[in-house]
């Protein structure tokens, strides 16, 4: 069916063409980096990025994932997803948003979820490398 085909087109234009492969200086002040696992698999999602102090957005992005398919298109596709935004932003990104876009199937949302993990651990990581940064809790204002 034509459902059918366009999830393999977009998955597998981000499998074949991966964009952002690559990696950073993780000991840079303003590089995050996430490394996260699924315990369901053992693949592993390797992800970084470069933070604009100034306007606390993401400048770069770089990833490299050991793992299926549907993993390396997810951080392909979360790579184009998170540039320019505010760590805010990217840190409310669901694996389902990933899921929906590349249409996986119910057997790959675990790869989208690696997707998630990954972005959530390099900003953690960030913030722990440059506490002022992190956002005071605004909740109840
Ligand atoms: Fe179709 Fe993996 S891209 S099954
Ligand atoms: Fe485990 Fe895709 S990340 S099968």
């Amino acid at each position: 069916s034509i459902t059918r085909r366009s999830y393999h087109e977009k998955v597998l234009d981000h499998y074949s063409r991966p964009r952002n492969v690559g990696s950073m200086q993780k000991n840079d002040v303003d590089v995050g980096t996430g490394l996260v696992g699924a315990p369901a698999c053992g693949d592993v999602m390797k992800l970084q990025i470069r933070v604009d102090p100034k306007s606390n957005t993401i400048s770069d992005v770089k990833f490299k994932t050991f793992g299926c398919g549907s993993a390396i298109a997810s951080s392909s596709y979360l790579t184009e997803l998170v540039r320019g935004m505010t760590l805010e932003e990217a840190g409310r990104i669901k694996n389902t948003e990933i899921a929906q876009e590349l249409c996986l199937p119910p057997v790959k949302l675990h790869c989208s979820m690696l997707a998630e993990d990954a972005i959530k651990s390099a900003i953690s990581n960030y913030y722990s490398k440059n506490p002022h940064a992190k956002p005071t809790n605004l909740a109840g204002t």
